[in-house]
Formats: structure tokens, C-alpha cells, sequence
């Protein structure tokens, strides 16, 4: 069965449902080209400046946060129903512990665009650059939503990524 490419909004709503339901799997690598796998629950793909961008939040906590730094690529995975445990798992430990990867046999399958692989067990993958970044201010922030989803002060660095590839098992 392949992959076959498609419209980078043609799956929106399955993509948006599965992160609601169970979370997605965000791909970053560190700089030797190890694969890092974290699960994403807040995000989107849109369109900002005329360009198919994925949006997507990491709190500066994460490992995946400093991938992202160095590496300035990432890939979106959408995971099929089966993998809901190891989404789980890769929401709750971190790659500074754990090579995720192995623990949970995901396949690293080179990217068609970036350097950063897909996890071949998903069944949509969204290829990203980032191509803006920016950190949260508090200042900017409603106090509704600090009280609400940064107690601690954990902000998050919104990254934009444009996609250049998206594709989708057929
Ligand atoms: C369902 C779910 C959704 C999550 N969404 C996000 C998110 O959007 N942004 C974020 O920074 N952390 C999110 N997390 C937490 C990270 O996935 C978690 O801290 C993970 O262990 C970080 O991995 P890393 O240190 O290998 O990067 C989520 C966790 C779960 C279980």
C-alpha cells in the first residue's frame, strides 16, 4: 500500500479530529540525524502569507524544543487508531530519556522533502520548514488563557511551518 500525495487541506478535519482524539506525532532531529518523536495536541494546517503552513506549540520543556532550534525542520504524523498507546507514551516521556523510536518500532522513513524522517506505522504526514518562530509573550497574552494553560509560566515557542510535502496512505 503506498502513499500517495495530496492537497495539503484535503485532510484537515481527519487530521484535526485525530489530534483532538488522541494527539499527533511531531518529528524533529537532533543534530546527527536521530529521529525524536513527541506528541502534539495543540495545532493546525492553514494558510498564512499566500502558503500552506502547519502551525504547531512546544513548550520550551521539551526536547523537541531544542530540536527544533538546531534543526528548523519537522514532520507531522497522523496516526492510525492503533498507535494510540505509543502516542501516548511519546506525550509523556521525553527523547533526553528514551529513544522513542526504537521503544516503539516506528519505522524512520526519509522524508521526500526535509531531512527529518516520517513514521511509516501513521497514515498522513505532513513535511514542514519552519519558517517563522516566535515565543510567547505574557504580556500579550488574555490572564484568562496564562491562568488557564500556563500556571507554571511553561510558554510556548509557536513555530510555522511551511509544508512542502503532504501525503496520505491510499
Ligand atoms: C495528548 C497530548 C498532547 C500534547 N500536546 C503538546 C503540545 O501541543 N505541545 C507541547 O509542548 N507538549 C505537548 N504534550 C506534551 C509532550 O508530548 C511531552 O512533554 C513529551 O514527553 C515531550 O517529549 P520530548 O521531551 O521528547 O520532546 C502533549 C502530551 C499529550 C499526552
Amino acid at each position: 500500500m503506498g502513499k500517495v500525495d495530496i492537497e495539503y487541506n484535503s485532510r484537515s478535519v481527519e487530521t484535526l479530529e485525530t489530534m483532538k482524539r488522541m494527539g499527533l506525532l511531531l518529528v524533529a532531529v537532533d543534530p546527527k540525524g536521530k529521529p525524536n518523536a513527541m506528541t502534539i495536541g495543540w495545532g493546525s494546517p492553514g494558510i498564512i502569507w499566500r502558503r500552506p503552513i502547519f502551525t504547531i506549540l512546544v513548550r520550551v520543556s521539551r526536547y523537541t524544543h531544542q530540536l527544533l532550534e538546531n534543526s528548523g525542520e519537522f514532520t507531522v504524523n497522523v496516526p492510525p487508531q492503533g498507535l494510540k498507546a505509543a502516542v501516548a507514551d511519546c506525550g509523556v516521556r521525553s527523547g533526553r530519556d528514551v529513544d522513542k523510536f526504537a521503544a516503539h518500532d516506528f519505522t524512520a522513513v526519509p522524508g521526500r522533502k526535509v531531512q527529518v524522517p516520517i513514521i511509516g506505522q501513521c497514515v498522513g504526514h505532513y513535511e514542514c520548514r519552519v519558517v517563522y518562530r516566535t515565543h510567547m509573550a505574557r504580556s500579550l497574552l488574555d490572564p484568562a488563557l496564562h491562568d488557564d494553560c500556563y500556571p507554571k509560566g511553561d510558554y510556548h515557542t509557536i513555530y510555522f511551518g511551511e509544508i512542502l510535502a503532504a501525503y496520505w496512505e491510499d
